[in-house]
């Protein structure tokens, strides 16, 4: 698994994308402090322990690092950034029922525009999966030479 490098100096537009989910009422935005457990309960049940150690992260600074997706007043898509390490996105994902509909780009897209907000020229997206997401949603290139990365010597979780 690499890590990727985005320019966050040559990022798409995120207000069309949000404004798209919107009409089909999916908001995205920060996710909130006092919605911090709920966050945790959802990363837990869709993905991984270890996931939801890094959303604790990303919600115990200010201003938090995570954007949520929400339908009906439910969480549907997450992205974190600024938690495994300084200017690093992710963290992130998508219910599966409810993939292929745009939601990940603007997740990513959103928390990529929050860390130029922060003021950072670049980011990374440490430990890809799939990148060919990243590399349509944001250009991002693959960084050479950059596996297993801060991924080196992970500890299993407990039975
Ligand atoms: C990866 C993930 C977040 C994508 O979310 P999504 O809402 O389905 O993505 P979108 O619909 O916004 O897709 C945006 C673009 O990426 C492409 N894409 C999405 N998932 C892809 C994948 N797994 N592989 C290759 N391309 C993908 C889409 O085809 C689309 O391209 P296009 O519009 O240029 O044709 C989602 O599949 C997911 O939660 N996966 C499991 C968790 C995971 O892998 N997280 C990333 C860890 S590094």
């Amino acid at each position: 698994m690499i890590d990727m490098l985005v320019k966050l100096y040559e990022l798409p537009d995120g207000a069309p994308l949000r404004s798209a989910l919107a009409e089909r009422g999916v908001t995205v935005r920060r996710c909130q402090p006092y919605e911090a457990h709920i966050l945790e309960e959802w990363v837990g049940r869709h993905f991984s322990p270890k996931w939801v150690s890094e959303c604790r992260v990303a919600m115990a600074h200010s201003p938090v690092g995570c954007v949520i997706a929400t339908r009906e007043r439910t969480i549907i898509g997450f992205a974190c950034f600024d938690v495994t390490a300084r200017g690093f996105i992710g963290p992130m994902g998508v219910s599966e029922d409810t993939r292929g509909s745009g939601i990940g780009r603007a997740l990513v897209v959103t928390a990529a525009e929050q860390l130029r907000a922060l003021g950072y020229a670049y980011a990374i997206i440490g430990g890809v999966g799939p990148e060919a997401f990243y590399e349509r949603s944001l250009g991002a290139i693959p960084i050479p030479a950059s596996s297993p990365g801060i991924y080196a010597d992970l500890l299993p979780d407990p039975q």
